[in-house]
């Protein structure tokens, strides 16, 4: 073989199986070398990881970067730096954009902004809406990575489609090869309770819990298997927050549906009593819900029912977020940055191990996304999306440290133990030490780039 363009050498290699002692040769973006192969080569780079594991690239499938429409809260530049020193090399982006990205037109205007400023690889999501029946096919046709349904909103930009509509767009994209990722909650039963709450008077934190009752995702959790056993249509279940729908994620397994499942780190490691001193700026969609929920989350993820971790990165400025009444509290913060560390806390204090959270964090997701062998997995011929981890690195989390623009962050002090050193995106470093190195376009359309 030709001289290699990187040598990473001296690491532990992690994959979902095992750990082993191994160095990785890397050639045009590719690992063309493992192990003794790749040892004895010459390389233009050479990096130790002596001391370090080495693991695949976070795949987040569920961030919103916020462009076009929304550049106050995010850019892709912001965002993209953010999840490189977060250890995330591949995003994939919701539609709720301004405008919203339903239609061809308006997914080639995003990926000409995506493409300018990333410094990850991204995917881009197409939206169902009431009436874009006729853009889905030409949305997948120009590289869509995925479909996103709004099954619960209040979002005019995004709204709701009726049933009829969705298990016609469910059997128009069955035949595609693409996932629709549902955001399930029952959207009469949101605005019926919402407006009772407000007539009523509430402006309190709690008033959006109980607007956003288990009664509302479990349906839809269900609604959602059942639909997708109806029409053939693969789909994934977006933030599981509810303990109660697992049981409706499982029955659809169980039948042979191709559903999936993602939670987020603030469903796993956060409740209404951990969150109380937060006040409105907890708010999220679906809620970070009352003491007992985690537990089952975490079971689900161990035991596979749910799949993967993902974010819903969802940053707003801090005053979206402070508001006087719940109502006008701005739903989700950012999240890319701190899911890694966050977990790799986790893994430190013995509730899973490295090859448990390469699973849930590379290989599920690229499995289930389309994305497997290229992405997700340490393998001959994948994309060089790799990932130096110190499990004896300390930290804590700070707002004031993230990249985000909008950069509140619910985890404010948390204690960290294992942090990312390195993000490497198909053979080139993208961040180091906490600092983007990365060169704005250098990420590409994992679909029409690849
Ligand atoms: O909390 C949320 N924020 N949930 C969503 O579904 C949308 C997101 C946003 O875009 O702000
Ligand atoms: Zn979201």
């Amino acid at each position: 073989m030709s001289e290699l363009d990187l040598l990473i050498s001296g690491g532990r290699v992690v994959s979902p199986e095992r750990i082993i002692d191994a160095d990785i040769g890397v050639l045009n973006g590719r690992i063309v070398a493992i192990g003794a192969a790749a040892s004895g080569l010459s390389a233009r780079e050479r990096i130790d990881a002596g001391g370090l594991h080495v693991i695949p690239g976070a795949i987040d499938v569920h961030v919103h970067f916020r462009e076009p429409g929304f550049s106050h809260k995010e850019s892709w530049t912001s965002a993209t730096r953010a999840a490189a020193v977060g250890g995330v090399t591949t995003v994939f982006d919701m539609p709720n954009t301004n405008p919203p990205t339903s239609g061809v037109e308006a997914l080639e205007r995003k990926r000409a902004i995506a493409r300018a400023q990333a410094i990850v690889d991204f995917g881009l999501y197409a939206n169902i809406a009431p009436d874009n029946l006729d853009q889905l096919v030409p949305m997948a046709k120009a590289g869509a990575a995925a479909f996103k349904l709004y099954m619960g909103s209040e979002n005019p930009l995004v709204p709701c489609p009726p049933d009829g509509v969705i298990l016609d767009a469910f059997g128009i994209i069955a035949p595609l090869g693409r996932r629709v990722t549902v955001h399930a909650e029952n959207t009469p039963v949101l605005m019926h309770l919402g407006d009772r709450l407000v007539a009523s008077g509430r402006i309190d934190t709690a008033a959006h819990l109980a607007q956003h009752a288990d009664i509302a995702t479990i349906e839809a959790v269900s609604r959602t298997g059942i639909f997708a056993e109806w029409t053939g249509c693969p789909v994934h279940i977006a933030h599981e927050s509810c303990r109660h729908s697992l049981p409706h994620l499982r029955f659809a397994k169980q039948r042979g549906v191709d559903i999936t499942a993602e939670t987020c780190p603030h469903y796993l490691l956060l409740d209404t009593a951990i969150a109380a001193h937060l006040g409105h700026a907890i708010r999220v969609k679906p809620p970070v819900r009352e003491p007992g929920h985690a537990g089952p989350l975490w079971d689900a993820l161990m035991d596979g029912s749910i799949d993967m971790i993902s974010t819903d990165h969802a940053p707003h400025l801090p005053a979206e977020k402070y508001t006087a009444s719940i109502w006008d509290a701005a739903p989700g913060f950012a999240g890319v940055e701190t899911s890694m560390v966050l977990m790799l806390a986790q893994v430190s204090a013995g509730r899973m191990t490295l090859c448990d959270y390469v699973r849930m964090a590379c290989a599920a997701p690229a499995r289930a996304f389309g994305l497997a062998p290229r992405k997700g997995a340490i393998a001959i011929g994948a994309d060089a999306d790799i990932v130096l981890v110190n499990m004896d690195k300390r930290g804590s989390i700070t707002a004031a440290g993230l990249h985000s623009i909008g950069n509140f962050t619910p985890f404010e002090c948390f204690a960290l133990h294992g942090m990312p050193v390195r993000t490497i995106v198909r053979g080139r470093t993208v961040a180091l030490d906490g600092r983007p190195v990365g060169t704005p376009g250098w990420g590409r359309d994992v679909i029409l780039e690849a």
